[in-house]
């Protein structure tokens, strides 16, 4: 067994290197968001997670820019308290990453990239057509225990692609592609054998 190796006396962001390349996979919401002015915004975020189960309530962390100011999907999502996250697959990852690419303030990603969309059914942000699964969500609450703000959004309405749907009503776990973050990189995840599994798994 190799020994472990303390990262305490690292500096914040070679500690934080460290964690976001052992912390994963992430997976990654794909966030659509509308400004006051109605303008459209599209951003991918990895410091994602489910919050909580029943109500349902998914958390992303957002960083400020590198000047310090507030993200634009932060801004929107503080001014409407609406947003819809998707979940893209690997086929996606393009766009998903181009969609991350540093943007001015106000420029809309959705167009840039000639994303096609659909209305959404309970918020105003528009849904990004042919992901995985969509939730809509309404803001509930912000954190902050430093730089990243922590968005908790419930959801007031899921859907997931039928061509992920089995007969059954199940997942169709060999349809699905998902598309996580690996540290800096994007990775796709493959599905061990279910005798890797515990019994009685959650999660
Ligand atoms: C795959 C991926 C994951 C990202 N995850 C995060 C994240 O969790 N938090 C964050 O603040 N920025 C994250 N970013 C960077 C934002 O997407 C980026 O700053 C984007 O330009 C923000 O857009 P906005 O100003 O339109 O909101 C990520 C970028 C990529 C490509």
């Amino acid at each position: 067994m190799s020994a472990m190796i303390s990262i305490d006396h690292l500096g914040a962001a070679e500690r934080f290197s460290m964690v976001s390349w052992t912390v994963v996979p992430r997976p990654i919401a794909w966030i659509t968001s509308v400004s006051p002015a109605q303008e459209n915004n599209l951003a991918p975020f990895s410091f994602f997670t489910i919050a909580s189960t029943d109500p349902l309530i998914l958390m992303v962390a957002i960083e400020p820019r590198e000047d310090g100011s507030p993200k634009d999907t932060l801004n929107n999502i503080l001014a409407t308290r609406e947003f819809v996250v998707q979940i893209a697959e690997t086929d996606r990852v393009d766009e998903v990453a181009r969609s991350g690419a540093d943007s001015p303030p106000h420029f809309d990603e959705l167009a840039a990239l000639a994303l096609p969309t659909s209305k959404a059914s309970r918020v105003l942000p528009p849904v990004i057509d042919g992901c995985a699964a969509v939730f809509e969500c309404e803001l509930v609450e912000t954190r902050s225990f430093g730089r990243e703000t922590l968005v908790f959004g419930e959801v007031l309405t899921a859907r997931v692609s039928e061509r992920l749907i089995t007969e059954s009503g199940r997942i169709d776990k060999a349809a699905l592609r998902p598309l996580g973050r690996i540290g800096s990189t994007f990775a796709a995840s493959t599905l061990l054998p279910r005798s890797a599994a515990p019994a009685q798994a959650a999660g």
